[in-house]
Parts: structure tokens; sequence; C-alpha cells
């Protein structure tokens, strides 16, 4: 009752906007409160066009060392605040891409720095344990403080790793392993398994495979890349495996105008899972694991809906597969439920999230089948980092304190309308906005124009990203009010009013 007054109290004030906001006008809000919190900016600032004068010496010297092409402009961490990232010539830029999606509560929060300079800490930062084999004695205690306490529903275990690719990577393993020793019927391993892992031959490294969808992306080392699917640059001259490659729904924007095309497109790509698995089985590859975004992020923010999942989760249970839900990108809260898949109220959980970015440190929750029965089959040197334990703890403190779900979860309803108000009003270069909290993206015609929008949003003090081939990728932290959303609104606004 109160969120859909909420939602109609947005749908009035945002009317109001669009009549504000002819081409050439601003996009001004009478509705956004300015609250700014002590510790960051009120506005963007630019002095000059990005990268300036310094981030380009920079580039050059970098590049005489690195391929630089990546890169966008080089940062002043100690300068930047909240939402505002600073660049090394003093510009002072809305983040609305978080460092690819990994900033949770923005640039040096206070309640971070106090972990930082809290004494009691400083062992945890100067000696990084192999957490694997010699533990500091408050792990238990912090892992059940951090992690544990944002376990999703009937995830009873979780294994840190470094990174999103590392935990994608040693999910994968685990799965394997859990469905080899099914297939033994839990005995020990032959001899014949033992001797044939050594030379990379059946049956001690089986033939198995693990059921991935176009577009996905997943990570980028060996075994993740032969399921990730979003850009061809990833991939190409890496050998891969053969596993299969299932459709991933491609939906009509806005979802509820559209339910009956799209229900009847994520059956076909259901059927379609089916079939592969069968496939797969009869090649003698039986997939041991599905693995899947709940919004794929890389590949271009492509959503389905959550009947299409729990179909899946039931598809995989059918034939023995595992299930696993890759929440690296959509985790933390991006999405106004800390997990993305909790919106889709799953009776029977996974069986693997996988995390990083937001959660500061990677790693992937498992149900008890998937502990692996021996150590050293999941391992390796650091296992996660206890001191990004400890920044989680106090980033889950900021986030329960000041209701940050709540928040994205309202300026996610700004965001939209924004978005959906700006794409009415260019119709001839915007597209399919789409989103889940600030979890949003829309498209550009092509993807000529999709930069060319990126690159004057940036000049006007907004730092966007992009994904998938033609799509505007929203990511801001989590302390993105609906007063940023404005501020950003406003100059996508300008940008589009000048293009051409
Ligand atoms: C869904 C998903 N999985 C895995 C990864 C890989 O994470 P990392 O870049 O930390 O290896 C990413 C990175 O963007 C991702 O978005």
């Amino acid at each position: 009752m109160a969120s859909s007054l909420l939602t109609r109290q947005l749908a009035i004030s945002l009317q109001h906007n669009l009549r504000v906001a002819a081409p050439g006008s601003r996009y001004i809000s009478k509705t956004a409160t300015k609250t700014v919190s002590e510790f960051e900016y009120d506005a963007p600032c630019m002095k000059t066009t990005v990268p300036g004068p310094k981030s380009q010496e920079l580039l050059r010297q970098l590049g005489e060392i690195q391929n630089t092409g990546a890169i966008h402009f080089f940062c002043n961490y100690e300068e930047s605040r909240g939402n505002y990232l600073v660049d090394v010539d003093g510009n002072r830029m809305l983040d609305v891409y978080t460092q690819i999606s990994s900033i949770p509560i923005g640039y040096n929060h206070p309640a971070l720095l106090k972990v930082m300079t809290d004494p009691n800490n400083l062992s945890a930062f100067i000696n990084r344990p192999a957490l694997g084999i010699l533990p500091p004695e408050n792990f238990p205690d912090k892992l059940v403080e951090s992690l544990l306490s944002v376990a999703p529903s009937g995830m009873t275990r979780v294994q840190t790793m470094a990174c999103g690719s590392c935990s994608n990577e040693n999910a994968f393993k685990s799965m394997f392993i859990w469905y080899r020793n099914k297939e033994r019927g839990f005995t020990s391993p032959s001899e014949e398994d033992i001797g044939s892992c050594m030379i990379n031959q059946s049956p001690g490294c089986p033939d198995l495979s693990i059921l991935s969808f176009m577009g996905a992306f997943h990570g980028r080392t060996l075994g993740c890349l032969a399921t990730t699917h979003s850009k061809a640059i990833h991939k190409l001259d890496i050998p891969s495996f053969d596993w299969p490659i299932a459709p991933f729904p491609k939906l009509q924007y806005p979802l509820e105008e559209f339910t009956r095309e799209n229900a009847q497109e994520e059956a076909r790509c259901l059927e379609e899972v089916e079939d592969l698995i069968l496939q797969w089985r009869q090649k003698g590859k039986p997939v041991a694991g599905i693995v899947i975004e709940p919004i794929q992020a890389e590949g271009g923010d492509n959503h389905a809906s959550p009947d299409f999942f729990i179909k899946l989760r039931n598809i995989a249970r059918k034939h023995g597969s595992a299930f696993h839900v890759d929440e690296v990108q959509t985790g933390g809260g991006a999405t106004g439920k800390f997990w993305a898949h909790e919106h889709w109220g799953l009776e029977d959980p996974a069986d693997i999230v996988s995390f990083s970015k937001k959660m500061l440190t990677g790693g992937y929750f498992h149900r008890d089948e998937l502990m692996p029965d021996k150590p050293y089959r999941i391992f390796n040197t650091w296992m996660g980092d206890p001191s990004k334990n400890l920044f989680l703890s106090e980033v889950l403190n900021v986030i329960r304190r000041e209701k940050l779900l709540d928040q994205v979860t309202r300026s996610g309803e700004v965001l939209m309308q924004g978005l959906y108000a700006l794409q009415r009003q260019y119709p001839h270069v915007l597209s399919r906005a789409r989103g889940q909290g600030t979890f949003c993206a829309i498209d550009a015609r092509t993807d000529a124009t999709r930069d060319s929008i990126i690159l004057k949003a940036k000049n006007k003090g907004v730092f966007l990203g992009s994904c998938g081939e033609r799509s505007i990728r929203f990511r801001p932290a989590l302390i993105f009010k609906e007063y940023h959303v404005h501020q950003l609104l406003n100059v996508l606004n300008d940008v589009l009013a000048e293009h051409k």
C-alpha cells in the first residue's frame, strides 16, 4: 500500500518533470531534496576534457610498460568522495560505473576509514595469510559476522576467493567433484582414476560439462571463459571446452507490456536447455552444472523472469545437474535486494551462489552437499583476504543502518521513470530502458551513438559504463540518492538535446 502510494507520487512528479524537460531544457526535479552527506561533494565539477593533460602524460608513461587501451583516465582516489570520482586533472565526476560495479558505499566512506585506522585491525592488513592452512584466530567469527550474515537462503557454507573469475572457477570445480562423487556412489577413486588424471585423460579427468548461456559473462580464466559468451575479444585464440551453450531469452521491454511474447521466448530457451542436456549426455559429456547470471550484465543487461529461473532450477534438479547462480555483478544490493536471485522466490535454493565486486572479497556460498570431501581439492595460496572481511562487515553495517536497500529501490524507481521519459523524448536515439533497483540500462541506436553519449556525458561530469553491443549501463553505488539520479538525468538530457 505504502509502496504503491510512493510509486504513484513518483509517477506524478516525474510526469511534471517531463513537462519541464523539453529538449535543451534541464531535467529538474521539484521533489528531489538535496541531502548531501557531510563526506561527499555536492555536484560534478569539470576543469578539462577527459582525459586531461596529466592523464594523457601518465597514459604515455604507462603505455611504455603495459597495454593501456582500456584506460579512461587516471584517478585521484584520495580526493574522491562518496558518489564522486576525482581524476588527476581535478575533474570531479558523478560515478555511475563505480569501478565496474564494485564500490558498494562510495569512495572514502568514513566508516571504512575507521576500519582502516583501528589499531586492532592493523595485523590483518599487514599479514596476509595463506587462509587454507594458517587462518587467524578471529576468522570463523569474522565469516559469521560478514558473509554468513547475508548468506542466501539454503546456503550454509561459504568459501572465500580473491576475485570473481577465481570464485567461479572454483565453484565449477566443486560442481565437478560433487558430480563425480555422486557417480562413484561416494566410494574412493579407483587406481585408474588417479593414474589417468595425471595425464589429463578420463576417467580421472572426466568428460563433464557446464551449461551456460549465449551472452553470459562468468570471467576470463580458462574454465570460466568456456562459459563466457559476451564478446569475441575475451575469447579469441584461447583453447576452450566443448560445453553446451543455450540461448538466453531475448525479451521485449518494458517486461510488463510483453508478458505473453516474453513467456513464449523463455519457453523456447528452456526447451533448448533440456535438449542440450540430453544431447551432451549422449555425447558422453554430461552436464554437471548450469551457470547463469540473474541479469546478464557484460552481455548487455539482459533480463529474464522469475518464472524462467524457477523452471531452470527445476530442470537442473531433474537432470541431476548443480544450479550455480553467478551474482558477481548483481550481488550486494544494487537490485534492491541483497541478492538479485531473491527476486525469484525460489523454493528450492540454488546449489552455488558466487560473488565478488561489491562484496569486496570473492567467493561462493554453497549447499552442504558441495563441500569438498578432501583438503587441497579447492585450494590456493590466499583463498581470499581476511582484511576484506573486516571492510565487508562495516559495509553491511552501513547498508543496514542507512537502509540502503530501500534507498536503492527508491533511486531505482526515479532512474527508471527518468529513463522512460528520456526514451519517449528521444525515441530516435534511445530504446529498451530496463532495470531492477539501480541496476539499469538503456540502448542507443548504434554502438557509435552509445559511445558518443558516454563520451559527452563524461565531459559534462557523469561517468558511465557500456555493456553489450549498444547499451549504456548504470551501476551506481548503494548511496546513490534521488538527488544524484536527477544530476545524472540532467546531464543525459543535455547530451541528448545536443545529439544530432
Ligand atoms: C557476472 C560476472 N561473473 C564473473 C565476473 C568476473 O569477475 P572478475 O573480473 O573479478 O574476475 C564478472 C566481472 O565482471 C561478472 O560480471
